[in-house]
């Protein structure tokens, strides 16, 4: 029996049908609200607006819950690489032996780049940031790949050339702004090694693989598959929802992360230590001047618009932070200034009382530096990372039959309605 909702708004009384998730969580449908009322619903951040119904991933602020398709990540992060968990968001379940085997081949056989997109990289200023020589390449891609969705087999060659062919341009960018010659994909590699491989192997000092920090990597990128509804993803429905090609969908995509208080905080964390370090400043002036309302700063890697219980991908990279410094016998003085800070700002009533908790951004960054990279590639890790949750999404709308190109409403604040003056009388 469906469930309704009673709105009341200038005497008049709406029926509202009630939505149910599988899992509990219930929404409002208030699809007909506008034509039905004249009014429309206000929300800016969209904190409480279901723009879609998902089945890829469940998350649970106030009880710290995360699982893909199902699975808890704390399973997938002990078990699974990132390849598997990349497979299980855009199909759906667990890939088969076989099934894992052909895509691992198909990884291989599309890691190479047009060498045409190689000069592309040369001629990018040698300070730009590399998510934005990232966004600007996984557009590019559609003008060397046009085959797209002509057939279900087009459309996962176009996903596995996506997830492959993004981790060779993302090390390219690295290798190219350090002045040296990008390296080539190794077939004898797993998807995290090959990765590591493309970064670091020279010429004079050939890659040599460690399995402590390709088990690292594959962790971090698990974690950071997938998400449900944030800023990135939401960027990547509501671009792919004007029906426009994959890849510059997931350019958007890519665009959006960048910023510091989403993707961008693993990078932002490791130079506000940093500050810290330098200056020599004091873990309570510091948690004084995030409490500060005057002062825009904010405790980086801290707070989630979801979460008001510890992330629970923060407590696991927390475990992989201490396990990959102990293995590499790293002593990282940033990691015990970041301990520090999160054990005052947890006992601090400011944070207790809004439940501003570690983020999963608040060790990240340790983790990458221990694996050797350098802070302006954070931010592109992450996006790396991301990607098939992104693919997961955008094929889920694409698929979606109730979905509609995005666009929402507004309340107008503005003038009501002018003359138009000739420029010699304003
Ligand atoms: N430091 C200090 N105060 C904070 C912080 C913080 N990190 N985060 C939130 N607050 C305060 C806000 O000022 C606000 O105070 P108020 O109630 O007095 O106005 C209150 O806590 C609630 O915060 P909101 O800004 O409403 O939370 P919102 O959901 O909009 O923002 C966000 C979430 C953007 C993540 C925020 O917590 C933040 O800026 N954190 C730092 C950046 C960061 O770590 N981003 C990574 C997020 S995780 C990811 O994208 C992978």
């Amino acid at each position: 029996m469906t469930e309704y909702a009673r709105l009341i708004v200038d005497g008049k009384e709406y029926n509202l049908p009630v939505i149910e998730g599988t899992v509990g969580d219930k929404a409002i449908d208030i699809r007909s609200l506008r034509q039905e009322s004249g009014f429309i619903t206000f929300d800016p951040g969209f904190g409480n607006t279901g723009s879609c119904k998902s089945a890829i991933t469940f998350m649970d602020g106030e009880k710290g819950i995360l699982r893909y398709r199902g699975i808890p990540i704390e399973e997938l992060a002990e078990h699974s690489s990132f390849v598997e968990t990349a497979f299980l968001l855009i199909a759906g379940r667990l890939p088969s032996r076989a099934e894992l085997t052909t895509i691992s081949v198909n990884l291989n056989d599309l890691s190479l780049l047009h060498e045409n997109m190689k000069q592309f990289y040369q001629n990018f200023p040698s300070r730009t940031h590399p998510m934005g020589i990232l966004s600007a390449m996984v557009n590019a891609m559609r003008s060397f790949h046009p085959e797209l969705v002509d057939s279900k087999e087009d459309l996962q060659r176009t996903f596995l050339r996506l997830i492959s062919k993004v981790r060779t341009m993302a090390a390219m960018a690295y290798k190219v702004s350090i002045g040296q010659n990008p390296v080539y994909p190794n077939p004898n590699y797993s998807y995290c090694a090959n990765f590591l491989h493309m970064m670091f192997d020279t010429p004079v000092v050939p890659y040599r693989f460690d399995k402590d920090v390709s088990d690292a990597l594959n962790v971090f990128w698990v974690l950071h598959a997938d998400h449900e509804q944030n800023c990135s993803t939401t960027a990547v429905r509501v671009v792919g929802s004007g029906k426009v090609n994959i890849y510059a969908a997931m350019s958007s995509g890519i665009a959006a992360l960048w910023g510091p208080l989403h993707g961008g905080a693993n990078q932002a964390v490791i130079y506000m230590l940093e500050e810290i370090q330098s200056k020599g400043l004091k873990i309570s002036d510091v948690i004084k001047r995030a409490k500060d309302k005057k002062n825009p700063f904010k405790l980086m890697g801290f707070g989630h618009r979801v979460y008001k219980a510890y992330d629970p991908r923060a407590k696991i990279m927390k475990t992989i932070c201490d396990k990959i410094l102990k293995k590499t016998k790293i002593k990282d003085s940033l990691l015990s200034i970041a301990m520090e800070l999160e054990e005052e700002a947890l006992g601090d009533p400011f944070f207790q009382e809004k439940n501003l908790y570690p983020n999963v951004d608040f060790y990240s960054g340790i983790v990458l530096r221990a694996i050797g990279i350098p802070t302006n590639m954070f931010t592109v890790m992450f996006a790396i990372g991301r990607l098939p949750g992104w693919i997961a999404h955008w094929q889920e709308d694409f698929f979606d039959p109730e979905m509609k190109i995005s666009r929402p409403r507004q309340v107008y604040t503005g003038e009501t309605e002018l003359k138009y003056l000739p420029i010699d009388q304003r």
